[in-house]
């Protein structure tokens, strides 16, 4: 039986700046994603039913529709009936390793890993442009899921231009395994809080645009410069979620005091992460982290920077 095995990597924002809101519903965003290789792994075979089979070794993960690896193989199904027709149904089998509802896209990249699956089993010879279009249909994530690296992601966060690939930076990730914060609410939360300040017109959204394009953060990924990188990074969905979650704030400050280029949280959190020069800076600060939360619910991570997608190994 023909099968693939993919590896989808969990992304971290390094930059979400909100800047109004859509006439779809969404917000108009302004962000910088990099994928790092904390990763969940993906087999992918077809099992001649009629099917969807999701097996996950994670209990928390649903195993239906909620799932975004359901949703992604529904849509392949929908989208090539005749491809569906001939090879019958898919068995996919997941490895939880990125943390659930983090904040790290681990939802998103295992859908994207779903469509370059069945793109090679069904031997259907999509594009990237192909790919990313339907990627775009499950999630704003997901575009940037499958390619990868470092890039700018704009409109709803599906448009991606990619940025220099930054090498040899480590991140220590800490999230509260309990703690879940829902997107939709962050986002809405930071509508009623912020609305006042949102921009509509084209040509604003534009100007703001290009001022991420050609600033601080952008010039400091353009020269690899970590440090640089670490004092420029920022995120509006902090100013909702932090407030709201104490516990949160209160190990963003102590990664802040444990050292290292810069501590933010990613996306609507509440993963909180921290930027280092080595991985020897690394192990000290999850150490440190460690030894000042005893909590066994608080979950660490160590992980690299990486400039790949979703890959088949
Ligand atoms: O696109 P995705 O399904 O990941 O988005 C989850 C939720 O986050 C959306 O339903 C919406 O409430 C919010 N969102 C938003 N604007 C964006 C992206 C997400 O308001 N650009």
């Amino acid at each position: 039986m023909r099968f693939y095995t993919l590896l989808a990597p969990a992304k971290i924002n390094l930059y979400l700046e909100i800047i109004g809101d859509r006439p779809d519903g969404f917000h108009e965003l302004v962000m910088i994603l990099q994928s790092i290789d904390l990763a969940d792994i993906i087999e992918i075979s077809a099992n001649g039913l009629d099917s969807i089979r999701l097996y996950c070794d994670h209990p928390s993960v649903p195993l239906d529709e909620r799932n975004l690896i359901y949703k992604a193989a529904q849509l392949m199904c929908q989208t090539f009936p005749n491809a569906f027709a001939n090879y019958g149904g898919v068995e996919i089998n997941l490895e939880k390793n990125i943390p659930i509802s983090a904040g790290l896209a681990g939802g998103s990249t295992d859908g994207a890993a779903v469509l370059v699956g069945l793109n090679l089993l069904w031997k259907l010879g999509l594009t990237r442009p192909e790919l990313a279009e339907l990627a775009a249909q499950l999630g704003s994530d997901v575009p940037f899921c499958l390619t990868g690296g470092t890039a700018i992601a704009t409109g709803r966060g599906e448009k991606i231009d990619s940025l220099h690939d930054l090498v040899n930076i480590w991140v220590v990730l800490a999230k509260y395994e309990s703690t879940e914060v829902a997107t939709p609410w962050a986002y809405q939360r930071y509508r009623q809080m912020f609305q006042d300040l949102y921009v509509s017109d084209t040509s604003a959204i534009e100007r703001r645009t290009l001022t991420v394009h050609s600033g601080r953060l952008v010039q400091a990924i353009s020269q690899h410069d970590a440090e640089k990188i670490g004092l420029s990074m920022h995120n509006d969905l902090e100013k909702v979620v932090l407030p709201a979650y104490p516990k949160v704030e209160e190990l963003r400050n102590l990664m802040t005091q444990a050292g290292g280029l810069g501590t933010m949280m990613s996306g609507s959190g509440p993963t909180v992460f921290t930027l280092c020069q080595s991985e020897t800076e690394a192990q000290r600060i999850s150490q440190k982290v460690r030894e000042s939360i005893s909590d066994p619910d608080l979950g660490i991570w160590i992980s690299q920077f990486n400039s790949s997608g979703i890959q088949v190994i």
